[in-house]
C-alpha cells in the first residue's frame, strides 16, 4: 500500500473513532442533566418539603406524614374543638407558646396560621414517643375532665387539641410546629414557611 494509502485509511479510522467517542460522550453528558431533575432518595430524606392533600379529611381525624425523619400530624377541627381551647389555658403549662417551638404565625391560641387545621411534629417532648389523638371530650382513665387532645402512654404527658402540654406531666413544652404553608384551600406544604413569614 502507498503511503497516500496508509494516509487515507488513517483518516477514515481516525473519523470513525472520533464520532464514537462524540456519541458515547454525548450519551454520559446527557444522564446528568436529566438526573439533575429528580430529587434523589437523599435529597428528600434530608428535608425536601412534602406537599399533603387534606380535603378528605374529616373534622376530628388527623393525617400523619414524613418529613425529615418526623411524623408529622395534620388535624383538623371543627368550631367546637377551636372554641374549647381558652377554657383549658389554666391547666396548661405554656397556653401562649412563649417556651415552645413554632413559627411566628403558630404564636396564637389555635398554634395555627389556619385554626381549621393543626400542623403539628407528632413526636412527644418528653423522649419522643408518637401520642394517640383522642378527640373524644369526656373522662379518661387518665383525665375526668377531657376536652380532647393528645396522650401519649409512654410516660402519661397530655397535650390539648392545639398541641400544648398540660402541667404536671413530664413534657417540657408543647408539640413543635414545624414550617408548612398552604398552597391552596386543601393543600399543605410541609417544610416552607409561608412566603414574608418566619
Ligand atoms: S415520651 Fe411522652 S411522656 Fe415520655
Amino acid at each position: 500500500m502507498s503511503a497516500d494509502g496508509v494516509n487515507k485509511e488513517r483518516r477514515r479510522f481516525l473519523l470513525a473513532t472520533t464520532s464514537a467517542v462524540g456519541a458515547v460522550g454525548v450519551g454520559l453528558a446527557a444522564v446528568p442533566f436529566i438526573s439533575t431533575w429528580l430529587p434523589s432518595a437523599k435529597a428528600k430524606a434530608v428535608g425536601a418539603p412534602v406537599e399533603v392533600n387534606v380535603g378528605k379529611l374529616d373534622f376530628g381525624q388527623i393525617l400523619k406524614v414524613q418529613w425529615r425523619g418526623q411524623t408529622i400530624g395534620i388535624l383538623r377541627r371543627d368550631e367546637r374543638m377551636i372554641e374549647d381551647l381558652p377554657s383549658l389555658d389554666d391547666r396548661l403549662r405554656d397556653p401562649n407558646s412563649a417556651e415552645s417551638i413554632q413559627p411566628g404565625y403558630a404564636v396564637n391560641e389555635a398554634r395555627a396560621s389556619n385554626a381549621q387545621f393543626l400542623v403539628v411534629n407528632m413526636h412527644c417532648t418528653h423522649l419522643g414517643c408518637v401520642p394517640q389523638l383522642i378527640p373524644q371530650v369526656g373522662a379518661q382513665p387518665f383525665d375526668d375532665d377531657w376536652k380532647g387532645g393528645f396522650y401519649c402512654p409512654c410516660h402519661k404527658s397530655k397535650f390539648d387539641m392545639a398541641g400544648r402540654v398540660y402541667n404536671g406531666v413530664p413534657a417540657p413544652t408543647n408539640l413543635t410546629v414545624p414550617p408548612y404553608s398552604f398552597l391552596d384551600d386543601q393543600t399543605v406544604l410541609i417544610g416552607v414557611n409561608p412566603e414574608g413569614a418566619a
